[in-house]
């Protein structure tokens, strides 16, 4: 046996982003309207606390914004500007020493309201212009098909995934891109964290909860939507890009018992369950025996059709990517349809710092996650996300010194280097936000991740200008030495 030491040769070092946090031209060159381009701007200090979430629409929101668009801020409406400033932003990848970068398509780009019968050329060609550039430099793009967005006329007229019309729909915009890609990208990821509808039904599936009578039914019959669609999508890849390497993807939260005490470790086994659900089905192509007993005690029926099985068995997915920010901790409760694993866990794990947002920071439990997945699939990984939400401050130098950052990352690559050694195949891994950007969750801009400063507030203001931070440096040194010097 050789044991395997450090990154191995190839690894992927990049960053990640998504189109509706970074764009903007949120109606140019025939680009539709996205769900996330309704998603106001809340202050999220208004309630003397930071809000991680404000990331929800119902239905009278949704008909007020439409209604009323200047009375409210849109910050996914103009991201940083990447839709003029991709050349810029690529070239400080490429001097990094990026060889992947991770971006999602808008499916509103292609298609504007999600029911053309032909897409829509200059959207394509945008992201043509984008894989070019890449190219250009040695950068492999990793693309994601759908990322927290689709066209609103897809949630006004079909309430998003929960109705299977969507599956169709969204094999045609795959296949369309996966087609006119086919000589520029080849890995892909089909769906951004789908785990996540748990969390957020209007984000994760274009679903407004308050028209649905069973929200966690809806979750997951909206999931089912999604596992059909990403296996067609899987399929269509394997045949118009033979060597194509497609992915599943979820925010991989690990769940630990609050104690020792036998009920809280079968918690903690079955939260982790309900996360696990997701890749169970996208990497096996069936669904988990544990599900069964799950639906029943949540009244939860799902409606399948008979050709379901058989779709999901020949729609398995090459690689297992995940994000991951943090860990969580659980105990047993009464409450038994208590949600999978969430950001906000109720229950603070005295051994961890916590980000600004109050994020708890764990890199072990980066390597532990590592583990039980390759265990489970023994498929390759991909960390896709991770990264630092803070609010950066430019010195009078005019340099931004993000040490802790630096810190970080640095931490979680020690323990993915872990994790190798311990045996693990893991393809790449992708900082979040490598660039700063809007944040999904709370749309401000002042949650910052990136590597490269980007001069804009809240509100939208600023002059867009780009300030290597000193991450920047540091990572360029990381990847230069393939995770030798940290
Ligand atoms: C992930 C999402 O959940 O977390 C990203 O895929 C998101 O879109 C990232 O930006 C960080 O979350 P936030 O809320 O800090 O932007």
């Amino acid at each position: 046996f050789t044991k395997q030491t450090g990154f191995p040769k190839g690894f992927l070092w990049g960053g990640a982003t998504a189109a509706n946090q970074i764009e903007g031209a949120y109606l140019e060159d025939g680009k539709g309207l996205s769900t996330s381009d309704l998603v106001a701007y809340k202050d999220p200090y208004a309630k003397g606390v930071v809000d991680n979430f404000t990331f929800n629409v119902n239905s009278s929101e949704l008909a007020e914004y439409l209604a009323h668009p200047d009375n409210y801020l849109f910050p996914k409406r103009w991201g940083i500007d990447f839709y003029h400033r991709y050349q810029e932003d690529i070239a400080l990848f490429a001097e990094m020493g990026f060889n992947v970068f991770r971006l999602s398509i808008s499916w509103a780009r292609i298609f504007p309201t999600g029911l053309e019968e032909e897409p829509n050329e200059a959207g394509l060609v945008f992201y043509d212009k984008v894989f070019d550039e890449c190219l250009k430099y040695g950068i492999e793009p990793l693309v994601t098909m759908s990322h927290y967005e689709m066209p609103i006329t897809l949630t006004q007229k079909y309430n998003g995934w929960l109705s299977r019309e969507l599956i169709p729909l969204f094999e045609k915009f795959a296949t369309v891109i996966l087609e006119r890609y086919k000589n520029k990208v080849k890995y892909w990821i089909t769906f951004n964290e789908m785990n996540m509808t748990l969390n957020s039904l209007y984000t994760g599936s274009g679903i407004l909860e308050d028209l649905v009578e069973n929200k966690l039914e809806a979750a997951y019959q909206a999931s089912h939507h999604q596992f059909l669609a990403s296996a067609l999508a899987v399929k269509a890849a394997k045949k118009i890009i033979p060597d194509a390497k497609i992915g599943c993807m979820i925010n991989q939260i690990e769940a630990y018992a609050r104690t020792t005490k036998p009920e809280d470790q079968l918690q903690a086994v079955k939260s982790n369950q309900l996360n696990m659900f997701f890749p169970d089905i996208q990497a096996r192509g069936t669904y988990p025996s544990y599900m069964t007993r799950y639906f029943t005690e949540n009244a939860i029926e799902l409606v399948m059709e008979a050709e379901d099985e058989r779709i999901l068995k020949e729609g398995t997915v090459d690689f297992v990517a995940i994000s991951y920010y943090m860990s969580h901790v659980t105990e047993a409760r009464e409450d038994a349809s208590e949600l999978a694993v969430t950001f906000d866990s109720p229950i603070k794990n005295e051994y961890l710092e916590l980000s600004q947002w109050d994020w708890p920071i764990d890199p072990i439990g980066l390597r532990i996650s590592l583990m039980k997945l390759y265990d489970r699939y023994e498929l390759p990984l991909f960390v896709c996300e991770n990264g630092l939400g803070a609010k950066d401050v430019v010195s009078a130098d005019g340099n931004i010194h993000d040490d802790y950052r630096i810190n970080y990352i640095k931490k979680h690559i020690e323990q993915m280097q872990e994790a190798i050694e311990d045996g693990v195949d893991l393809m790449g891994y992708t900082t979040w936000g490598c660039i700063d950007l809007i944040s999904c969750g709370t749309s401000q801009m002042s949650k910052r991740y990136g590597f490269i400063y980007v001069d804009q507030d809240d509100q939208g203001m600023g002059t867009l200008k780009r300030i290597p931070k000193d991450s920047f440096y540091w990572y360029k040194k990381v990847i230069e030495t393939n995770g030798a010097y940290l």
